[in-house]
């Protein structure tokens, strides 16, 4: 073998492990929970392109779900609070609801300080918008 094909297979096998490394990195804890696999789907790109169905108390409450609650709420080891959505606001009904996130919980702060009541009210409209289904990579394990 010649000095020069020598070269070149020390590169290409330099290159396929820093590949790997950075796939590694960015498959470990939240990106790995948080990111969806790619699957290859005929798109309508109808739906793509339409607005939010979302009212402005919901954009709202979605915005507050995403800066205070969603970091925790992923039905993950990393992320254990349950996942959120309809059927938690149909078990606990909105009182109850309204009071577990005002109280918190030994493993959950209380927002009664930090939230007002009508941004409370702001995320439970947002979650009665959707039910929530765990992704590729969610699991408890
Ligand atoms: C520090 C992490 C953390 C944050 C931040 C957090 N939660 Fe939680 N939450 C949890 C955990 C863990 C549980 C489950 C254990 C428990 O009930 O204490 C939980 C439970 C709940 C429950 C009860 C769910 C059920 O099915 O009974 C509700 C409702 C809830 N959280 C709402 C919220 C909302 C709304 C926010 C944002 C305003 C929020 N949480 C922010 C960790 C968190």
């Amino acid at each position: 073998m010649t000095r020069r094909a020598v070269r070149l297979i020390v590169a290409l096998t330099a290159c396929a492990s820093a590949a790997s490394a950075v796939a590694a990195q960015q498959r470990n804890g939240e990106a790995y929970a948080t990111t969806p696999e790619v699957t290859r789907e005929a798109y309508d790109m109808r739906t793509a392109m339409a607005s939010l169905p979302l009212g402005e108390a919901e954009l709202k409450g979605r915005a507050l779900f995403a800066q205070r609650c969603a970091n925790c709420h992923g039905g993950t080891r990393q992320r254990p609070g349950p996942l959120l959505g309809t059927p938690t606001i149909e078990k606990l009904g909105d009182a109850a609801f309204r009071e577990r996130v005002r109280q918190g919980s030994p493993m959950m702060p209380g927002f009664q300080y930090t939230l007002q009541p009508a941004q409370i009210d702001q995320i439970a409209a947002f979650l009665k918008t959707f039910t929530p289904r765990a992704q590729a990579g969610d699991s408890l394990e």
